[in-house]
């Protein structure tokens, strides 16, 4: 196949930002992207129905005339069951943080066990949950470490929608089928590369992001998981920008720029192991059946042409700049 039409392609996990940042990579999604999961993670949070409502106004303007649903989430806190029910229709999950785990998520949940009373009722609204998956041990280790929490809330709470977000380990992957109630995005660049390509030869501040790649095992069976259409993992590209000053500098912000890529490097990725079949699932269709949406129709086509990955867009400088893929997109 030397080219591919995809049906309401979705990024289920995506950092927007606000202001003029907002501006200038809201449309590359949408260009893309029939909508996204769009995180919260501002500053201040997105911690309450009022900023919830307002930012999605925000994003929708950003977006011009392209049809793009950004499916909102308020940031982890301990809600009150009024708030909860409240904001239901307007988010598709709220995204738990670990305190100071990474950017932007001072003020997020210190103790698991603090979090259970809002956790319960989220299980009772049926308010999915989405999380961070990591500890403050050894940087390596950090995602595993975390799994039996994971495993603590499947068994505690079997009635809610649980997902792991940017798996980056092959012991996540297996989670997956061992509870029914844990789903999982992964993103492109875990896909792709392992620490070597972070921090094996001269360091890459562009590939530095939470969590950090792992060893190429881990990078294995994700991209297995993923070639194969995991029917409970859907793709998130986390494509988080920061502007070029504070990527290239000493204290390297964590978050890699993938968003107006993504497509193009993933019809590369499955064409080159014949999987070309499995992407509309990898990349949509496990995502609708699982959160039960319904995207805006959107069809983004494909074509196996030579293309180039700008240095920049704005301010902003995306994984591979410069760098020629064998995929585009049709404009
Ligand atoms: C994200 C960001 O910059 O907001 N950074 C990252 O490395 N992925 C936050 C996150 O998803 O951890
Ligand atoms: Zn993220």
């Amino acid at each position: 196949m030397n080219q591919i039409t995809l049906s309401k392609p979705l990024d289920m996990h995506l950092h927007l930002r606000d202001g003029q940042m907002l501006e200038t990579v809201a449309p590359l999604s949408a260009n893309s992207f029939a909508g996204a999961v769009i995180m919260p993670n501002l500053v201040p949070p997105v911690d309450s129905l009022e900023k919830c409502l307002s930012y999605r106004e925000r994003i929708i303007s950003a977006c011009a005339a392209n049809n793009f649903e950004p499916y909102m989430t308020l940031f982890f806190k301990n809600y009150a069951e009024k708030e909860l029910a409240a904001a239901k229709p307007h988010i598709i999950g709220i995204k738990l943080y670990p305190d100071g785990i990474t950017t932007n998520s001072q003020g997020g949940v210190k103790a698991i066990e603090d979090a259970e009373p809002t956790i319960e009722l989220m299980q009772e609204l049926g308010i999915p949950l989405l999380v961070h998956g990591e500890t403050a041990d050894f940087v390596m280790d950090r995602e595993e470490k975390f799994l039996s929490v994971y495993q603590q809330i499947a068994k505690k709470f079997p009635r809610l929608h649980i997902v792991m977000e940017h798996i980056t380990t092959r012991h996540a992957v297996a989670l997956l089928d061992r509870f029914e109630n844990l789903f999982a995005t992964v993103t492109l660049h875990h896909l792709l590369i392992t620490l070597d390509d972070v921090a094996g030869g001269m360091l890459n501040p562009h590939l530095f992001c939470k969590p950090i790649a792992k060893r190429p095992e881990d990078r294995d069976a994700l991209l297995e998981a993923a070639l194969s259409a995991h029917p409970k993992l859907s793709f998130g590209s986390d494509s988080a920008p920061h502007p070029q000053s504070k990527k290239e500098c000493c204290g390297c912000a964590a978050g890699v720029f993938t968003a107006p890529i993504a497509l193009p490097i993933l019809a590369a990725l499955f064409d080159r192991h014949g999987k070309l079949d499995n992407l509309q699932s990898f990349v949509s269709g496990n995502a609708v059946r699982n959160y039960r949406i319904n995207p805006p129709e959107k069809e983004v086509a494909l074509v196996k042409e030579p293309s180039l990955i700008p240095e920049k867009y704005g301010d902003v400088v995306p994984m591979w700049a410069g760098q020629e893929i064998s995929w585009r997109l049709v404009s």
